[in-house]
């Protein structure tokens, strides 16, 4: 394993993949996307010219080098032509251990035997993923956010097996995506973000399931409440300042906040009554009922960009 990272491998090309290829290449790194056919290439190609030029459009990328950028990928199917002389490869196949497992099996078996080797998986644990490889020190997990090439956050975890060097060097490359790599004390089930997205989610869901709200309800409520703060104040922050400090946050509401938690919904899957009623309150939402998605896409990026401008500092 080594800093002078050149060569970068985007194996699968889907929306996480694709993010990837355009952020590595705007960044200047040689991109190769690899994935199982020339159709998926072909359309991931298309994305990231769009991605790059909208970074342009915004500031992100000089005028001019959202051409450059995409000619610094290349595609193909084959992963050893892929992989061979990679420095650092970020995997972003489906999300479940058996198409990990194998990826990484033949990651591993063909590519330098120094290279770091890295998953995009939302949730799984890199203990389980590397126990099918020879040498299980350079896997590690970084997991992006939707859209990749523009949210800055990535969570960083080694498995069991992970070497200590593995997890520093991927942050240090990280950074200069200009991405904020989080890294994890230890290994859990969905990381942070998707582990407190599905507490709100749940919450979410059973709102409008047992009739206390619709979809759009919910919706504006976090949007206008919790989720104006949210770009520059998190969990505890929020705590801090709902109080005169946390210790009396802790003191004045701990017995609010129990009566919430004891009547809060505590199921683990969503019931076939519950998804007809969410899917049905979801594409009743206004913005759904009268955009397609991908209006709703481009209309996110460009907010996204909004505040992304912010200056989220303290002073
Ligand atoms: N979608 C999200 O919001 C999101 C966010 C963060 C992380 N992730 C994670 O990123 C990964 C990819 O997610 P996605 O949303 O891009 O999925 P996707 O379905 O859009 O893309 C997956 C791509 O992988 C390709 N693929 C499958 N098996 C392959 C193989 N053996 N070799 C090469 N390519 C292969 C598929 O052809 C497809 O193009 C998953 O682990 C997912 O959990 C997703």
């Amino acid at each position: 394993m080594h800093n002078d990272i050149k060569k970068v491998v985007c194996i699968g090309s889907g929306l996480i993949g694709q993010g990837w290829a355009t952020l590595f290449a705007a960044k200047g790194y040689g991109v190769v996307m690899q994935d199982l056919s020339e159709d998926r290439l072909q359309s991931a190609t298309e994305q990231v010219a769009l991605n790059l030029k909208f970074m342009e459009d915004n500031d992100r990328l000089q005028k001019g080098e959202a051409t450059w950028a995409a000619k610094r990928i290349l595609t193909t199917t084959d992963l050893a032509e892929a992989v061979k002389g990679a420095d650092y490869i970020q995997e972003s196949v489906f999300d479940d251990y058996a198409a990990k497992k194998k990826v990484f099996k033949q990651m591993d078996a063909l590519a330098p035997s120094d290279t770091i080797l890295a998953s995009s998986s939302s949730g799984l644990l890199m203990s389980e993923i590397q126990t099918v490889v020879a040498r299980p020190q350079r896997c590690v997990l970084a997991h992006p956010f939707l859209p990749v090439h523009l949210l800055p956050l990535v969570e960083i975890v080694g498995g069991g097996q992970t070497s200590l060097q593995t997890v520093q060097l991927t942050c240090n490359l990280m950074e200069t995506l200009g991405k904020i790599p989080v890294r994890l004390k230890k290994e859990v089930s969905g990381y942070i973000v998707n582990r407190l997205q599905a507490a709100v989610l749940r919450e979410a869901i059973d709102l409008v399931a047992s009739g206390v709200a619709s979809a759009q309800e919910v919706d504006t409520a976090f949007c206008t409440g919790m989720g104006m703060r949210d770009p520059f104040i998190g969990p505890f922050l929020r705590a801090y300042l709902a109080g005169d400090g946390i210790q009396s946050f802790v003191e004045n509401y701990s017995e609010s906040y129990r009566l919430r938690w004891e009547s809060m919904a505590t199921w683990d899957a969503i019931s076939p009554l519950m998804q007809d009623t969410l899917v049905k309150s979801v594409n009743e939402m206004a913005i759904v009922r009268q955009n397609s998605l991908e209006k709703i896409k481009n209309w996110r990026d460009k907010m996204l960009m909004e505040i992304l401008k912010l200056d989220r500092s303290c002073r």
